[in-house]
């Protein structure tokens, strides 16, 4: 594991976009695994200013998001689908069709989580993973479990996480209370992982995350063992984590 400190929010989101960068100018034909929250924001709007100066070609790319609310449409304000285009689809060229999200609106969760692991497959995988950390330790909407989930799967969302998301819903809209989310064994696969943290709320966890016991308990855990992990975070999140395991330190 890589870990590299960022004095700030805008430093972190410069740091791993220049890594998402990489792997775009690399292989133009990538597929990214990307997250909503509020820690992307500002990667995408790097991405986005990059492209719009002529550096970055998104053409050929495809890209497979790690979760989506169940029971939210891609026009609801509050869903993935939308965020992703308010954020960074509507600003690049990339091709909608090649751009894949769990489908909110199927009720069946079996027919749903088979349709999402069949896409990751015909992929060939994800070169490149796009992670935000939970406070409780959750990856995607993995949430602290007695087991690992391999595949998609439908969560319920516990309520550490409702709480954290409530703020973005305004008065009257219904937050939703489960949602599809790809597994730990899906991202595991991916040939590379980014994992981006901020604030110094995030501090404790991501300590857990990396240097304590890997457990279903903590599911950002498992991105120890993994081969590839780069973690981009800022001097508050990391201010738990020693110095000597910073490459920047
Ligand atoms: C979002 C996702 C979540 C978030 C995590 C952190 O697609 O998969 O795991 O990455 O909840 O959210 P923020 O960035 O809002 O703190």
């Amino acid at each position: 594991m890589r870990i590299y400190k960022a004095t700030d929010y805008h430093d972190m989101s410069r740091k791993a976009a220049n890594i998402i960068s990489a792997q775009i100018i690399m292989k133009s034909n990538c597929v990214l695994g990307l997250a909503t929250g509020s820690t992307p924001i500002g990667i995408y709007q790097q991405l986005i200013d990059w492209y719009k100066k002529g550096d970055l070609n998104f053409d050929k790319v495809k890209t497979v998001n790690l979760d989506e609310y169940k029971g939210l449409s891609a026009d609801n304000k509050q869903s993935y689908h939308y965020f992703m285009k308010q954020n960074l689809f509507e600003h690049i060229n990339i091709k909608m069709d090649n751009t894949y999200l769990p489908n909110g609106m199927e009720e069946d969760s079996e027919v749903e989580c088979t349709r999402f692991n069949n896409i990751i497959d015909l992929l060939g995988g994800i070169d490149l993973q796009l992670l935000g950390l939970g406070l409780n330790g959750h990856i995607g909407f993995n949430e602290p479990s007695e087991f690992y989930e391999k595949g998609t799967h439908c969560v319920a969302l516990t309520q550490s996480t409702i709480d954290a998301n409530s703020p973005l819903f305004g008065d009257g809209e219904v937050i939703p209370k489960s949602a599809y989310t790809m597994g730990i064994k899906s991202i595991m696969l991916a040939k590379k992982i980014l994992l981006v943290v901020n604030g110094k709320n995030k501090a404790d966890i991501l300590k857990e995350a990396l240097t304590g016991p890997i457990t279903p308990m903590v599911p950002a855990s498992i991105l120890q063992i993994h081969n590839d992990l780069t973690i981009v975070a800022d001097e508050e999140a990391l201010s738990k984590i020693d110095d000597s395991l910073i490459v920047n330190g």
